[in-house]
């Protein structure tokens, strides 16, 4: 077995942060690769792995996704303002990064609540000298204050792209969840677009539903599955107009190729704009 030692000696020592509990930010780097995490994370998402085999590709594909999303916000929807909640550890093609290659001038605002990805914001600051990067250390479930925080960095009267993936099954009531994303897209200007992606049990079933069991008996912050119907109905009550082609595994998503296509993971995306 890996001590601790050998994968933790390079962490910083972050105020705050619990090294003993398996926590969602270091999980989610773990799976997709990156080298942020400490032994209970890894036996933690190893354990999940067990039950759920197709969670490193749902990890992989939920990134690419936010490549192709953010493409699609700063090509064909012409936006040019990104605010990324549940931002999570910097790894590959972070959002600014996306957007700043189609967009020079691309404004992005990253908010996460993770003692550890506030550490390492440092790497999500690296702008283009024509763009703008910011961090907020807030939680969504006060979108009211991440509004006014990030009016700071962007025009909230021009429409704006907010990115919401894998963070949303961190709130586990509907009517929160309805709540949080109500105020946030409430407060943002016509055409302005709102990307989630989300655990489902739509592919894999009952091995998804018991990883979040799993997850949720050690592992912080808790979360939860939803259907499609439900992710649907999220966009729906909201007052989002759902794109094409709706809700989906998030590889399906507008995907760059159709001729071979993965497999279907249970991280499921979609993307709804605002009349
Ligand atoms: C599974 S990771 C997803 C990271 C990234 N968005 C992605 O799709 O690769 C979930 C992220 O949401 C953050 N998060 C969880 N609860 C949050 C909250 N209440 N407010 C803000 N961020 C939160 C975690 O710290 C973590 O970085």
């Amino acid at each position: 077995m890996i001590v601790a030692e050998q994968f933790e000696a390079h962490l910083p020592s972050v105020p705050g942060l619990d090294p003993n509990v398996a926590n969602s930010a270091r999980v989610w780097d773990y799976w997709l690769g990156g080298h942020q995490y400490y032994e209970a994370d890894k036996v933690m998402a190893d354990e999940i792995e067990k039950v759920l085999p197709d969670i490193v590709a749902q990890a992989r594909a939920d990134r690419l996704f936010l490549s192709r999303v953010v493409e699609f916000f700063a090509g064909e929807a012409g936006i040019g303002q990104f605010l990324d909640i549940g931002t999570g550890l910097p790894t590959s093609s972070n959002t600014h990064e996306v957007a700043q290659r189609l967009r020079p001038d691309a404004r992005v605002v990253y908010v996460d609540n993770d003692p550890l990805v506030l550490a390492h914001a440092r790497a999500l600051l690296t702008s283009t000298p024509q763009g703008v990067t910011a961090y907020l250390d807030a939680d969504m479930h006060e979108p009211d204050r991440i509004l006014d925080e990030a009016a700071a960095t962007l025009d909230l009267d021009r429409p704006v792209a907010i990115t919401m993936l894998g963070v949303v099954w961190h709130i586990m009531e509907d009517d929160q969840a309805r709540r949080i994303l109500g105020r946030l897209t409430e407060r943002v200007a016509p055409g302005s677009h709102l990307a989630i992606s989300h655990q489902t049990d739509e592919i894999t079933g009952e091995r998804a539903r018991e990883a979040v069991r799993m997850w949720n008996r050690d592992g912080t912050p808790p979360g939860v599955w939803r259907s499609r119907r439900q992710l649907e109905d999220l966009f729906d009550a909201v007052g989002l107009e759902l794109l094409e082609p709706g809700v989906v595994s998030c590889n399906r998503w507008r995907p760059e190729t159709v001729e071979i296509l993965p497999d279907e993971v249970d991280q499921f995306g979609g993307v709804g704009r605002k009349p």
